[in-house]
């Protein structure tokens, strides 16, 4: 297979390296104008380009992982070069419907919104098509599931799925740093507390992905009653840890839908 990225910066490049690292018999052409910056990518598996032109007639899914506003151009760039290919789109909030109108519903248009784990095998990608790509949907979630989960969900979740899995690594390394600063006050060195702290979150994250039981029913198997867990798991509820983290995903949520009007 070949996988044709167009925009090889923070997202395809991590899709490039994923794609590279996790599958088999799937080769990669990369581009982005600035070709400086993702030389050092090129391999084997990945080659590189800044003509989002080259090769293009030889992919079997093109990615697009580029700007909402550098959509029509590229476009115009690419679309007198191919008939009939799956374009698999992570631009957030452009819409299906809108990409099938800007490629003159002449190809399958899938949407993706991965997240730069990819880049190790663990991103969480949330997928969606209409009924008419299903095949070509499926093909894409094989891909995708290679590279970490792929689920695939209705259209209208994909600016939830946007914040929930991908502004979501984010607030998960915030948790991270936060752990950090706090193991420095209690007497860690930097590195040191951050391999505990991310380890940590690592494996809190494997419990409720492979026993799939609610993270509430795992907290119970860590809190000795009047033990030192719970006070400090109350102190931050009490500080408004889950309240703060509701509120910052749905203002994630409601600047998506702001941009969008
Ligand atoms: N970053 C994430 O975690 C993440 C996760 C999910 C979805 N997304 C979505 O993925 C898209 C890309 O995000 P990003 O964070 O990866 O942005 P980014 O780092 O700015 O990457 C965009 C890349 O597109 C390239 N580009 C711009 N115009 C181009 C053109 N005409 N032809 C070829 N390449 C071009 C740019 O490089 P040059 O200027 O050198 O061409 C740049 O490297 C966005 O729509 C974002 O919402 C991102």
């Amino acid at each position: 297979m070949r996988v044709h990225i167009i925009g090889g910066g923070n997202l395809g490049s991590a899709l490039a390296i994923g794609i590279s690292k996790f599958t088999k018999n799937v080769d990669v052409v990369m581009t982005r104008r600035n070709l400086q910056q993702i030389q050092s990518l090129a391999s084997d598996v990945i080659k590189i380009s800044s003509s989002n032109k080259f090769e293009i007639d030889k992919a079997d899914i093109i990615i697009l992982t580029i700007k909402p506003y550098q959509v029509d151009a590229v476009l115009q760039e690419i679309l007198p070069h191919i008939s009939q290919k799956i374009i698999a789109s992570a631009v957030s909030g452009c819409s299906i419907h809108s990409l099938e109108e800007k490629t003159n519903h002449a190809h399958h248009i899938v949407r993706i919104m991965p997240n730069i784990a990819a880049q190790f095998g663990a991103s969480a990608t949330c997928i969606s098509y209409s009924e008419s790509s299903k095949n070509v949907g499926t093909q894409v979630q094989d891909l995708f599931s290679q590279l970490g989960i792929a689920v695939t969900i209705e259209e209208k979740l994909m600016d939830g799925a946007t914040v929930l899995g991908a502004c979501g690594t984010a607030y998960a390394l915030r948790y991270i740093r936060a752990a950090m600063q706090a193991g420095i006050e209690i007497g860690f060195d930097a590195q040191t507390a951050m391999a505990i702290a991310s380890q940590t979150v690592k494996g809190a994250a494997l419990m409720t992905l492979e026993e799939k039981v609610h993270p509430e029913q795992l907290i119970d198997r860590v809190t000795t009653p009047q033990g030192c867990t719970i006070v400090g798991l109350n102190e931050m509820e009490h500080q408004g840890f889950s309240s703060s983290l509701i509120k910052g995903i749905k203002t994630s949520f409601h600047k998506i839908k702001d941009m969008k009007s």
